[in-house]
């Protein structure tokens, strides 16, 4: 391959690029820092043995590696920052798939160029966001993405896909239902005339107990940053991928059933007349919060989230996921569905 070839290493250990810890090999790691790699990297991809997933990495923070040796990963590096352009309503950045997600909205904030203070600390890149549509807070990331650049992994085409077209969900996005595209950059619109987001309790909570009145964008996002440190692990201390099961969204009927049994269950209405339930009430009630079953375990402050006490393999996390989904299944009747991608 030329100079401007992705690197390629032969026989990688993926278990420090997965925040989980999770042990995997790749035969070909493959380093991918500009567009022009990423479409190498595509032709390199698309030969590989049936079966592989093709596996194509951001920060490995949203990945239960099952442990087996995969052919060929991607490994998205792609850096790069910048402002766009800007009118009366809004300021268009775009930042590069490589990029960490924290540092890109510290550097947002830095430029005044709020809308994003609600998803500060979040672990992985900026390519992964749109993946599974980030979300905390009471914001989620698809409400600020004006469009992204991806590769067509069929024709090694660079597309420009607008938001639309990215078809948000909760957790969820075309590119997560779909393994079509590759993101090579992100372009988000934030706000001029920016508001402060409080609609989420427990952070108009944290802003008032800091005795703060009208909260700038830097204020909100030390509370969030306050907030995530006291109730999720640090990836660099102890491996998890965040939550791992998504919250519930049931059906009128079966929630009215559920809140008459469980008048404390925390739920959030939908749009559609549904209701979203808090996933880590279920789990804390069936008795799962600190729970730990080998190298695993329910994490102590938050029952959303598994972590890796050390040498835990995608076996010892899948076991846990199962007998967690269990219980909740015969105690409540709600499937709780993983958040995380398995491979
Ligand atoms: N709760 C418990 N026990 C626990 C933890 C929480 O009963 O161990 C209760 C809380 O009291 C609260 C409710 O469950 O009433 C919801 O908990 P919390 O506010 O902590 O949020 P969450 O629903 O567990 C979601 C997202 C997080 C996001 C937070 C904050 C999902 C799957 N998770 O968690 O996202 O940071 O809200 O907005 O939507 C992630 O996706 O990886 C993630 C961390």
């Amino acid at each position: 391959m030329t100079a401007s070839s992705p690197s390629v290493q032969i026989d990688a250990d993926l278990t420090a690029l997965n925040t989980f810890g999770l042990p995997a090999r790749a035969k070909h790691l493959l380093r991918v820092r500009s567009l022009k790699d990423a479409q190498q990297a595509c032709v390199f991809r698309s030969i590989r043995p049936e079966g592989d997933p093709g596996l194509i990495l951001g920060g490995g923070s949203n990945l239960v590696l099952r442990g087996a040796t995969l052919d060929t990963v991607l490994k998205i590096d792609i850096p790069g920052r910048r402002k766009i352009s800007e009118n009366k309503e809004t300021i268009l950045v775009e930042a590069g798939a490589g990029e960490p997600w924290h540092d890109f909205v510290r550097w947002t904030l830095d430029n005044g160029w709020p809308g994003l203070e609600n998803l500060a600390l979040i672990p992985g890149t900026v390519g992964a966001a749109p993946v599974q549509n980030i979300g905390a807070y009471g914001l989620e990331v698809a409400e600020r993405i004006e469009s992204v650049e991806a590769l067509d992994l069929a024709t090694g085409n660079p597309t420009r896909l607008n938001a639309k077209d990215c078809q948000f969900d909760y957790r969820n996005s075309v590119f997560k239902r779909t393994n079509r595209w590759l993101i090579t950059s992100v372009r988000f619109s934030l706000p001029r005339r920016w508001q402060p987001l409080l609609s989420y309790g427990e952070l108009a909570k944290e802003i008032a107990a800091d005795g703060i009145g009208q909260p700038t964008p830097q204020q909100i996002s030390e509370a969030v940053i306050a907030l995530r440190r006291r109730k999720l692990p640090d990836p660099a201390e102890l491996g998890s991928a965040g939550s791992f099961f998504k919250n519930p969204i049931v059906g009128a009927k079966q929630y009215a059933a559920l809140i008459k049994a469980h008048p404390a269950l925390p739920h959030y209405p939908q749009p559609d007349g549904r209701e979203k339930l808090a996933a880590a009430w279920l789990i804390d009630q069936c008795g799962w919060r600190g729970r730990r079953l080998g190298a695993v375990g329910c994490y102590a402050q938050q029952a959303l989230v598994l972590v890796n006490y050390g040498g835990a393999t995608g076996a010892d996390v899948l076991r846990l996921a199962e007998q967690i989904q269990n219980d909740v299944q015969k105690r409540f009747g709600v499937a709780l569905e993983p958040e995380p991608v398995f491979v």
